[in-house]
This record gives structure tokens, C-alpha cells and sequence, in this order.
């Protein structure tokens, strides 16, 4: 391992890095799995040392280690931590498999088909109110409150409140830039609220998913309301950021594409297909820790019981072995197995949902306008969220009559 790669290693949660991670990840990736510093000395409160893990770059290592779960656990030491700690995504089995069950119940396609309609309808009020300008910021203006508002629906919490939604979501995520005691009272409240509407829902259900989740059981044993509240909170931050993202990168691909574009809108049968590349191409949500269970070896390298581990999806989705020209967008590849909505028995749940998101604004983009292009202020990416990849800002102009 060279000198050089060890300080790149040690660079991967630096602004530029988090802002465009991929060339960072092609010199690294032959000399994964590496270790590194995953946290400076003093950045977790009792911790004297730095904290270091293995990052996990290759894919046929990420796949791996996604697969065998009881080696490489989901309850890791920093949840709680330095990340809060999260139902599902920080459970292992038997836990994690009672509770997925019962949500799974809940979650189902049926639900998702049932919400489409719903969904349409908020993508052009969306565009109705952007488009009455002749440019707009696609983040702020469409692409963060479309998957706010659609959980918002699907748990049943009125309209007018996703505001607030959106600040609880946003405040639960500060763990490193707000006061403990200003989150701490923002959860309270997030809690609360939820607290009153599963106990609404059980007194008088109503067409909504707290009301499945209040209903859901498996052999006899159903949700207690605090697992209720936690899978509220969960899908909050699970669904949010990471389809914002998704719809994000998707369009400031297509931004630069306009063949394509023209392509899309005589062929709609492509549009499943570029969801998934981008999903491949640009994944939304790039990096999540593991803990060993006992020693393994990782691509011929040992690594101890009690390990922190990094696995990023993203590296994995470029990795030349798997995925060949891993840097170009290009819609004839195989993309069965691309790991952006991870794989195993944490496979996301919000699956389904998100790429009905991403294919109703597609599928409504190319139908209201013939011509998109970037707007006269810059594009910029995100450097703040080390999980995810994708625009803080993304200006775009539309054009509605036939301009090519
Ligand atoms: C483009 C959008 C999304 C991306 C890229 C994404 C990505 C992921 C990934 C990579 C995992 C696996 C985590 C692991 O390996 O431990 C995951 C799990 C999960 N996601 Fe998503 N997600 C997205 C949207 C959503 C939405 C819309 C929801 C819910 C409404 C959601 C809810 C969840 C939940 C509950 C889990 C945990 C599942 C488990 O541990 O069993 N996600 N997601």
C-alpha cells in the first residue's frame, strides 16, 4: 500500500471528496480493503484515539460483506453514537427479521400502486410553480419536497405539517453542526407527534401506513407504539435525502444529453433503465458502517473480530471488474445487481418507492418539456453529508415548445 493512497485514504470524508468522490475511489480500490481514519482523535466524546475502519471498495468485497450479515453486523458501536441510531438499518437478526417482517406488511407494492396518481399529481403542482418562472433550482424548488411530501402521505400526516417534517428530518441528521440540546428537543417533538398519531390510529384507523404498521402482525405479536415512532423517524431519514438525490443526479445527467433526451421522449421503455444506471452511475447514498463478529479475511487481508468496517456502495458500483467503462453512462449493461439500494436482508425497503418517484418525474419532465438545459447560475454539489452523493443546487431552464 502506498504512502500516497494511505493519505488519500485518510482524505475520503474531506469537502472535495464528499463533492466528487470517484477519482478518489479509482486510485484507492485496488488497495482495498485499507484502513484508515474514519473520525479524528476527540470527535466521538470519550474517545481519546482516532477512530479507523476498513473501507471496502471492490465490489465483489461490498457484495460479499452485504450478504454474510452475521459476520459483518449492522449494531455497531457508533450508532447512538456518532450517528443516531436507527431501527432496521441498525439491527441484526432476530430483531432485525421480526421487525422487517412486520413492516414489510405494511410496505407493500400495493400500497405504492395505489399512491401514483397521488404522486403525478404533486409533480406538476410542483412544476407549475416552477415553471411560472423561466429558471429555477431544481433542489429547493422539486426535488426536495416531492419525497417529503409523499412520506408525509403515506404515514398519513397532514400536508400543511412537512415543513416541519422537513426540519425535524434535517435536525436529526445535525449531529455534528447543531447544540445536543436543541436536537434533543426537535426529537422530542418529532416523537411526540408521531406518539399522537399512532394512538389516533388505534383508537380510529384510517387508509394510512401508521394505520397498517398500528395492524401489522406476525404469529400473534404486532408493533409497540415506541417501534412505531422509531419507523416513522427511520423512513423519514431513510427516504429523504437519498431520493432527493436520486432525482438530482438523474436530471443533471440527462442535463447533458440532450440526444438522449429526444431519445427518452420517443421511447419511454428506457426510462426504467436510466433510473437504474444513474442508481449505478451516481449512487445516492454511498457509504454505511458494519462491525466483524469475528475475524475474517477480506480479499486476502485479515481483519479482527471488532473491526469497523465502511462498505461504499458507490466505489463498488464503479468498479471496473464488475461494471467494464464503470465512468460512462450507458444503457446496454447489465444492472441486475448493482448495489445502490444495498443487497441481503437490509435490501431498502423504500425501494419500490423511490424509483416510482424518480420514473413519475421522469416520465412527466419529457412530457411537459421538449428541451431542458442548465440555468445561467452554476451547478454545485453537496459537501456537507458524507452519506450521500449529490447537488446542493442544480439550476435548470425548461423550454416548452419544440426549441431543438
Ligand atoms: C434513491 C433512494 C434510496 C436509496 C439510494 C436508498 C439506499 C438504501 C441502502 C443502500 C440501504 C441498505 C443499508 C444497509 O446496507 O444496511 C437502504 C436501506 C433502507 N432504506 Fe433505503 N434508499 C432509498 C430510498 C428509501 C426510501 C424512499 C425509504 C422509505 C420510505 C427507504 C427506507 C429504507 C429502510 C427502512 C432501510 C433499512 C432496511 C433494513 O435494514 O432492513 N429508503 N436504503
Amino acid at each position: 500500500m502506498s504512502t500516497v493512497s494511505l493519505i488519500n485514504a485518510d482524505r475520503l470524508s474531506s469537502p472535495d471528496v464528499i463533492a466528487n468522490p470517484y477519482p478518489t475511489y479509482h486510485e484507492l480500490r485496488e488497495h482495498s480493503p485499507l484502513n484508515y481514519e474514519f473520525l479524528p482523535a476527540g470527535a466521538v466524546s470519550g474517545m481519546t484515539e482516532p477512530v479507523r475502519a476498513w473501507a471496502l471498495m471492490r465490489y465483489r468485497d461490498v457484495y460479499g460483506a452485504l450478504r454474510d450479515h452475521e459476520t459483518f453486523a449492522s449494531r455497531h458501536s457508533l450508532a447512538g453514537k456518532v450517528v443516531p441510531r436507527l431501527a432496521l438499518i441498525h439491527d441484526d437478526p432476530p430483531r432485525h427479521t421480526r421487525f422487517r417482517h412486520l413492516v414489510n406488511k405494511a410496505f407493500t407494492l400495493r400500497r405504492i400502486e395505489a399512491l401514483k396518481p397521488w404522486i403525478a399529481s404533486v409533480v406538476n403542482e410542483l412544476l407549475n410553480e416552477m415553471t411560472a418562472q423561466p429558471e429555477s433550482e431544481l433542489m429547493q424548488a422539486y426535488a426536495i419536497p416531492l419525497p417529503v411530501k409523499v412520506i408525509a402521505k403515506m404515514l398519513g400526516i397532514p400536508g400543511e405539517d412537512y415543513v416541519r417534517f422537513k426540519q425535524w428530518s434535517d435536525t436529526f441528521l445535525a449531529f455534528s453542526s447543531m447544540r445536543p440540546d436543541e436536537r434533543a428537543k426537535s426529537n422530542q417533538e418529532m416523537m411526540t407527534y408521531f406518539g399522537h398519531i399512532a394512538a389516533a390510529r388505534r383508537a380510529q384507523g384510517a387508509e394510512d401506513l401508521i394505520t397498517a404498521l398500528v395492524e401489522a402482525s406476525v404469529d400473534g405479536e404486532s408493533l409497540q407504539d415506541a417501534e412505531i415512532i422509531g419507523f416513522c423517524i427511520l423512513a423519514l431519514i431513510a427516504g429523504n435525502e437519498t431520493t432527493t438525490n436520486l432525482i438530482g443526479n438523474m436530471l443533471g445527467i440527462l442535463l447533458d444529453r440532450p440526444e438522449l433526451w429526444d431519445r427518452l421522449r420517443a421511447n419511454r421503455s428506457l426510462v426504467d433503465v436510466v433510473i437504474e444506471e444513474t442508481l449505478r452511475l451516481e449512487s445516492p447514498f454511498q457509504r454505511l458502517s458494519r462491525i466483524t463478529t469475528r475475524d475474517t479475511e477480506v480479499s486476502g487481508v485479515a481483519i479482527p473480530q471488532g473491526s469497523l468496517i465502511t462498505i461504499y456502495y458507490g466505489a463498488a458500483n464503479r468498479d471496473p471488474e464488475e461494471f467494464p467503462n464503470p465512468n460512462e453512462f450507458q444503457l446496454d449493461r447489465d444492472l441486475r445487481n448493482h448495489v445502490a439500494f444495498g443487497m441481503g436482508i437490509h435490501y431498502c425497503l423504500g425501494a419500490p418507492l423511490a424509483r416510482a418517484e424518480a420514473s413519475i418525474t421522469l416520465n412527466t419532465f419529457l412530457d411537459r418539456f421538449p428541451v431542458i438545459e442548465r440555468g445561467s447560475l452554476p451547478a454545485l454539489r453537496q459537501t456537507a453529508s458524507l452519506m450521500v452523493f449529490g447537488y446542493q443546487q442544480l439550476p435548470l431552464k425548461f423550454h416548452m415548445g419544440n426549441m431543438r
